[in-house]
């Protein structure tokens, strides 16, 4: 939710603070605009509404000089509309002073108030702009940016990550954040900030992770990082395991279809060095039994497609583990007064590891006493730092807003989870048959791709002018529908339901009429003849009224052939894996209906991949 970039160092810094935000765009892209200060003071600034691409074009005709420091911004609107207006940066101190920012400033009205009754106008709707007035007035007061801005974020509420440069210091940025993100790039001679690692993975792998409520300036050869009042605080240095290459495109169509591609490669890394001896010991669980053997219950809170991830994360946690797991949507987990304490593991899961609602979850439970452990994709990343373990996903950055690869992994890092407890609670006495099942996914991911590929995507084609798709599952294969139509409806814009397979009788079953195109995950009847006959009865009482049948069955079920109009197969897996490989032809079909409408498969509408506003 708006990417942030920031640079000082020898080298003009537009075209890098474009390539910045081009890596940053899945957080927003309703807008996007750079500033730049040059030696002699000159601050120059460019903002466009739109896609990074209209700010680009602008500046293809006009550049902005070759000013080596610079902030850039790309935006999700909260405080006013997506216009050149309201894009960032926001100017003040009659334009000697640029400002970007990430967040909600929560008491924004009461300063614009305060700040209008001293003669300041305004430009824009936004609240951004009323911090940049602020520091603006603040400077003047002291002539001192680090003081004045300090004086200002102290000021501020909500959530914000904010940077601020002046003409007056050129090789200087400020930057603070308080639940919203911001890390350190360390270069040669050179700094960068950013939202996150994306934002300058091209020109260094060190990075330094700033610590809630923390201010940093950076110049080309020095970082200080302090807290709110200005006492020095240490920041963590970490190295970035990914390169450049891993966030390109490299070739592929969009990042979707990459993406989808990398799954066995995003599952075998996150299962890597996890297995020992044939037990699934994860290592940065070491020494953490306690974690899960003085606990009475787990709540897994997530928001999106990591909510469904969770819900496949309950099945197998509470059959290996033996300890009563429930799945709560983060926004609304603590506005309920849940029943938590030191008895309750609180396991998030998030990709990003920024998204607010889930962050402000896991600081509500750790209030509450209980203990927390998140599942997450991203280092540095705030969600990790503020829990009390956490069991890393290896997917590799994600770049498409619809996440994809990233929830294979958060299965696969719930089903090691489960695994790991199982053996530590002492209630799963051999794992052997799941550590197999675990060593296998990541082929039988490659199995589905490169068989079912083709011919889900003719299905899509063929289905281009659909209207509504539905989705239906039971047991582990409920999550998948959900997370089916969830995909089908942020890409394709088409409207998808998933449900509960047994539910449909209860209301659902009304939609059905003639040629209602309806996707059917059907468990192994290995796994459970009762479960497996009850879907096939959903099957044909859904067929009986006219629905178009599209089953994902494993290899060689014949019980469905009867009553289905397409067959997707997934190869024979164990019960607790089956979601992995179901999924797969969901995203593929999703991806090419939006294909085929002509659809930006990458940036859907309306959306940002790191939601950092609740
Ligand atoms: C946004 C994204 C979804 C994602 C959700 C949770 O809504 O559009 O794709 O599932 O946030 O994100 P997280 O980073 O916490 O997994």
């Amino acid at each position: 939710m708006c990417g942030i970039v920031g640079y000082v160092g020898p080298r003009p810094s537009q075209d890098i603070l474009l390539a910045g935000l081009a890596r940053l765009e899945y957080r927003g892209y309703d807008s996007a605009g750079i500033a730049v200060i040059d030696e002699s003071g000159e601050l120059g600034m460019r903002k466009k509404a739109g896609k990074l691409k209209e700010l680009r074009d602008s500046l293809a005709t006009a550049a902005l000089g070759d000013g080596t420091t610079g902030i850039g911004h790309t935006r999700w609107a909260t405080h006013g509309g997506p216009t050149d207006v309201n894009a960032h940066p926001h100017l003040a101190d009659d334009d000697r002073l640029a400002v970007i920012h990430n967040g909600i400033i929560e008491n924004f009205a009461a300063l614009r108030d305060e700040l209008a009754a001293e003669g300041v106008t305004f430009r824009s709707e936004t609240d951004t702009e009323v911090a940049a007035a602020l520091l603006g007035r603040e400077y003047r007061r002291t002539g001192d940016l680090q003081q004045a801005f300090r004086d200002v974020v102290n000021r501020l509420e909500g959530a914000f990550t904010l940077l601020a440069m002046h003409k007056d210091h050129p090789g200087l940025v400020v930057g603070a954040r308080r639940n919203s993100p911001l890390v350190i790039g360390l270069g040669e001679g050179e700094n960068f900030l950013g939202s996150d690692v994306a934002a300058f993975v091209e020109h260094t792998r060190k990075a330094l992770a700033i610590g809630q409520d923390q201010i940093v300036a950076i110049t080309p050869s020095e970082v200080t990082v302090t807290d709110f009042d200005g006492n020095p605080v240490e920041a963590a240095p970490f190295d970035v395991s990914w390169d450049a290459a891993a966030a390109e495109k490299g070739g592929w169509s969009s990042f979707m279809a990459k993406e989808v591609a990398e799954q066995p490669e995003a599952v075998g890394n996150t299962i890597r060095g996890r297995i020992k001896d044939g037990q699934v010991v994860i290592p940065e669980l070491d020494g953490m039994d306690e974690l899960f053997t003085g606990i009475r219950r787990v709540i897994i809170t997530a928001c999106g497609t990591a909510s469904y991830a969770a819900l496949v994360g309950k099945y197998a946690i509470e059959q290996w583990a033996r300890v009563p797991v429930d799945v709560e949507l983060a926004h609304e987990f603590r506005y309920r007064d849940p029943v938590i304490g030191d008895d309750t593991l609180v396991v998030s899961i998030s990709q990003s590891g920024e998204t607010m609602d889930t962050l402000m979850a896991v600081k509500y439970a750790r209030e509450r006493g209980a203990r927390t452990l998140s599942i997450c994709n991203t280092q540095g990343a705030t969600i990790p730092r503020e829990s009390d373990a956490v069991v890393y996903t290896h997917a590799g950055p994600e770049v498409a807003v619809a996440s994809t690869k990233a929830f294979s992994a958060q299965i696969t890092a719930l089903l090691l989870l489960g695994l790991h407890m199982g053996r530590v609670r002492a209630t799963l006495s051999d794992a052997s048959a799941e550590v197999a099942e675990l060593a296998a996914l990541p082929e039988k991911i490659a199995t589905v791709l490169s068989e079912e590929h083709d011919h889900v995507e003719q299905l899509a084609h063929w289905m281009a002018d659909t209207r509504s798709v539905l989705f239906l599952g039971r047991h582990v294969g409920f999550p998948i529908a959900l997370e089916g139509a969830l995909k089908l409806k942020e890409i394709s814009y088409i409207h998808a339901e998933g449900f509960a397979a047994g539910e449909l009788k209860h209301g659902p079953i009304a939609l059905i009429e003639p040629g209602q195109p309806v996707f059917v995950i059907v468990p192994s009847p290995r796994h459970s003849a009762l479960i497996h006959s009850k879907v096939v009865s959903n099957i044909q009482e859904i067929r009986a009224r006219g629905a178009r049948v599209i089953v994902v069955a494993e290899e060689g079920d014949a019980a469905v052939l009867p009553y289905a109009d397409e067959v997707i197969r997934i190869p024979l897996a164990g019960a607790m894996f089956e979601p992995v490989l179901a999924v797969v032809p969901l995203q593929i079909f999703a991806m090419a209906l939006a294909t085929a409408k002509g659809l930006d498969v990458d940036q859907p509408r309306n959306l940002a991949k790191s939601v950092t506003v609740e």
